[in-house]
């Protein structure tokens, strides 16, 4: 961990030298990935036959995202909602429009703040997607609740790969 984060800072410290001092804060984008099996270093996407369908999928398919109380791709400008559902796993959608403003980020830590209507969650659930060998349905899991005949891991969590 330590020579990880040793050189994880000297790069930070590189990048924030080089760079010039501007005034205004440039957004930025980023993209989100898994960090334990089985979504261990896949990264957040959409199905390649449904860009309305968010997977977790290959690194050569990952998007870049500005994160704020949205989450939006650049690549298709569509934004990541959070849908409703009885469930504890709440299913996710990239749609037109951010109709979910409840996104935030916590250290590197992509989260549902403390004061949206989910309260602060930051555990998803990843369910292998039939059909679509190495990519996996994402849902915001607010409990244990799994949906029956399908292989799902609990407890997931989501990270930006690197805050520099
Ligand atoms: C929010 O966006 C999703 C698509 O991501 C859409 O399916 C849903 O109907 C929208 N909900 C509202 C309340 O507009």
């Amino acid at each position: 961990m330590l020579p990880l984060l040793t050189v994880t800072l000297a790069l930070c410290a590189h990048l924030t030298t080089a760079a010039p001092v501007e005034a205004v804060q440039v957004a930025k984008s980023y993209q989100i990935r898994g960090v334990v099996a089985p979504i261990f270093h896949l990264y957040l996407q959409s199905l390649p036959s449904n860009s309305a369908v968010p997977v977790m999928g290959p690194e050569s398919g990952a998007e870049m995202f500005q994160i704020g109380s949205t989450i939006q791709s650049d690549k298709s400008k569509l934004f990541l909602n959070i849908g409703a559902a009885s469930t504890s796993y709440k299913p996710l959608s990239f749609g037109a429009s951010g109709n979910t403003t409840a996104w935030g980020l916590e250290g590197d830590t992509i989260i549902t703040t403390q004061g949206s209507s989910y309260g602060r969650q930051l555990n998803f659930l990843a369910c292998a997607r039939s059909g679509a060998s190495g990519y996996y349905d994402v849902y915001l899991q607010t409990g244990s609740d799994t949906p029956s005949g399908q292989t799902c891991s609990n407890y997931q969590t989501l990270h930006l790969p690197c805050l520099c």
